[in-house]
């Protein structure tokens, strides 16, 4: 592996470490890898996708000087789905999980991040857009939104072609997560 790649590698997953240690380390998020998501993905695979994405995407962004606050995408984005564990149980149908589960994400992530901001609640609220749910109301939104998708593209082309995104950042996320 090149030297850049590595540093960017270390730079992505400390960063999620900085900011999501509390929730990788807390009994509900160890609740996602069971469950499945996209068909053939876990939550857990999902939700690190969605969060190393907008990690990178908040490195690009703050690159060109667009100021975007990555504690509040990578806290949000750990934390989006949180509301789709026990899906089956919780809601009666497809639809209704896609438009309520933000709603119960936020009050997972409430217990997890003491003192959340007001943004990263917005940003899990309308991470559903486009394709339900309000508009984002910031920049970190958007990024968590666009995130999601790009994300859910990967679940969906890892299952089909068996590659598997960002190995080595969710090995380094990981190796510091207690059991
Ligand atoms: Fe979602
Ligand atoms: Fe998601």
């Amino acid at each position: 592996m090149g030297k850049r790649k590595a540093a960017i590698e270390n730079y992505i997953s400390g960063r999620i470490r900085l900011y999501g240690d509390n929730i990788l380390n807390s009994q509900e998020f160890g609740n996602t890898t069971d469950e499945v998501h996209h068909k053939h993905s876990s939550l857990e695979d999902h939700t690190l996708n969605v969060t190393i994405a907008g990690a990178k995407l908040c490195r690009r962004l703050n690159k060109m000087h667009i100021d975007v606050d990555e504690k509040d995408v990578i806290q949000a984005s750990l934390c989006h789905d949180l509301g789709m564990i026990d899906r089956d149980e919780k809601y009666e149908t497809d639809k209704d999980a896609w438009k309520q589960h933000p709603v119960e994400s936020v009050k997972s992530a409430r217990k997890l991040i003491p003192g959340m901001s007001k943004r990263a609640e917005s940003i899990i609220m309308t991470h559903m857009w486009p394709i339900c749910g309000e508009r984002p109301r910031s920049k970190e939104a958007v990024v968590v939104s666009i995130a999601d998708k790009y994300a859910s593209i990967i679940d969906w082309t890892s299952y089909i072609f068996g590659h598997s995104y960002k190995r080595n950042i969710k090995r380094l996320i990981k190796a510091r997560v207690r059991v």
